[in-house]
């Protein structure tokens, strides 16, 4: 039987829902420049990457729901069904990477931080946002999406940078502002030596 997904049934109203704050805090965290390519993973109808398209043309959004997807191609934006799990993309592909407020939802936590840093390039970055379970806004969060079964895992920032392996790894960030929290974490050009 095939899985229920919320996304797929809230896609259409999903931008009406939530609107989104002032992107420049994370436009500035992410620091994408004109010829940097850019993979939104989970990035669902691309209310957040359309806010970077007037940096770069080459922006992919990556979201296993066909609904919020639809939305995304209706902003003109290059969308891709793919899980975080397994990314149909070459190793070294993207400069940055961002995954906004979707990592509570992943299936495989793990397999997902290997899949985002091995598409990494080296010199890139990754920047994922969360809510900060350690406040009270977004423990409501948690529990709302607990009553409607959404299987959603909540990890304090600090769990996401001790479970990724990030070989090569540089400059790893924390920034916590009330209810969110974003890690930042840089691919060293080493890598390509
Ligand atoms: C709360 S929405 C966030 C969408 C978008 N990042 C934003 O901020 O507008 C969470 C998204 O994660 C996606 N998602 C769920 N499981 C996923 C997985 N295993 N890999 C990638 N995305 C996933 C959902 O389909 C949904 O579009």
């Amino acid at each position: 039987m095939a899985k229920f997904d919320h996304f797929n049934l809230i896609g259409p109203i999903y931008d009406w829902i939530f609107h989104r704050r002032n992107p420049n805090r994370l436009l500035e965290m992410v620091g994408l420049a004109a010829h940097h390519t850019l993979l939104d993973i989970g990035g669902g109808t691309g209310r957040v990457s359309s806010r970077f398209r007037a940096i770069s043309p080459s922006i992919i959004v990556a979201d296993p729901a066909m609904k919020m997807l639809k939305e995304a191609r209706k902003k003109g934006l290059l969308s891709i069904i793919a899980n975080s799990e397994t990314l149909p993309f070459r190793e070294q592909s993207f400069d940055r990477i961002i995954m906004v407020d979707t990592f509570h939802h992943v299936a495989d936590h793990q397999l997902a931080l290997d899949e985002i840093w091995r598409t990494l390039k080296p010199g890139g970055r990754l920047v994922i946002e969360e809510p900060n379970i350690h406040n009270l806004f977004a423990k409501f969060i948690a529990w709302g999406e607990k009553i409607l079964f959404m299987r959603s895992k909540f990890f304090p920032p600090e769990a996401i940078v001790s479970m990724g392996a990030y070989k090569d790894a540089e400059n790893i960030r924390l920034v916590t502002k009330n209810s969110i929290f974003w890690v930042m974490i840089d691919k060293c050009n080493r890598a390509l030596e």
